[in-house]
């Protein structure tokens, strides 16, 4: 264990990591299975559908559901919806962009992943910023190296999407993850370099930038959980559960 400023971060030995990588890797594979559903007229609620029945298939536990009173597997956050959205009758139509998250539980550890799809042909605005907040997940996970600090991380995904002229989120942040789902430390996607924890090998992050195309501030609706973005611009959101080793960093959820 690493204490840093009010912290206390729970490293994972090789095995452990292994361990959580099988849960990655079920959750990864949710995720290639429900994006190739992703077509104009599927409602979200279907999406949410498949994505339990292929973690159930596979021995593993949705970890969202009943995650703090979340009722869905999955998270279907459209078009200007950052975050959280829940899956609903809403039909997708061509043109919309829609970002799925979603976690799993298996023998002990969890796996979080996300990414953001069109929803057939998509203007080059969308395109623009999907390929900006993919790229900027890659450009942190780059970061996430034995040695470095914590907030290169950050530092490395806001620089990038604002030289992009997009926004970054500051009320959402990625999380350490292993044992629980949410743990330490906070990884936010924005902030200045060299601050915060030394990296070091054994440490297990979900990094997940979410990207908006105006404004970064965000709103809650009455459901209590979708976040939108406050001027109703389209926001994508890409997240990897990484393992910081004596060799390289790995993102577990990639398949
Ligand atoms: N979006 C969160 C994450 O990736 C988890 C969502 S929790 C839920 O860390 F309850 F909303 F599902
Ligand atoms: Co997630
Ligand atoms: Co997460």
């Amino acid at each position: 264990m690493v204490f840093g400023l009010n912290q206390l971060i729970v490293l994972k030995s090789r095995d452990e990591i292994k361990r959580m990588a099988e849960a990655c890797r079920i959750v990864a594979e949710a995720l290639d299975g429900v994006k190739k559903i992703i077509a104009p007229g599927i409602t979200t609620v279907e999406l949410d559908k498949f994505v339990e029945s292929f973690i159930i298939s596979k021995g593993a536990t949705p970890a969202f559901k009943g995650y703090r009173g979340y009722p869905a597997s999955l998270c279907t956050s459209v078009n200007e919806q950052v975050v959280h959205g829940i899956p609903s009758i809403r039909k997708l139509k061509q043109g919309d962009i829609i970002s799925l998250d979603l976690g799993v539980y298996y023998r002990g550890f969890y796996g979080d992943t996300a990414a953001t799809f069109p929803v057939g042909e998509i203007n080059r605005t969308a395109k623009s910023l999907l390929a900006v907040a993919e790229e900027a997940l890659y450009k942190g996970i780059e970061c996430a190296e034995a040695g470095r600090r914590l907030s290169d991380i950050s530092f490395a995904i806001q620089s990038y999407v604002e030289e992009n002229r997009f926004s970054v989120v500051r009320n959402f942040v990625g999380h350490g993850i292993g044992r629980e789902l949410h743990e330490e430390p906070q990884v936010p996607n924005f902030g200045g370099p060299g601050e915060g924890p030394v990296l070091v090998p054994g440490m297990t992050l979900a990094i997940e930038p979410m990207i908006n195309e105006g404004t970064w501030e965000v709103v809650i609706l009455d459901d209590g959980w979708t976040a939108v973005t406050g001027d109703g611009s389209l926001s994508a959101h890409f997240e990897h559960t990484v393992a910081v080793m004596e060799d390289g960093t790995y993102a577990l959820t990639k398949l």
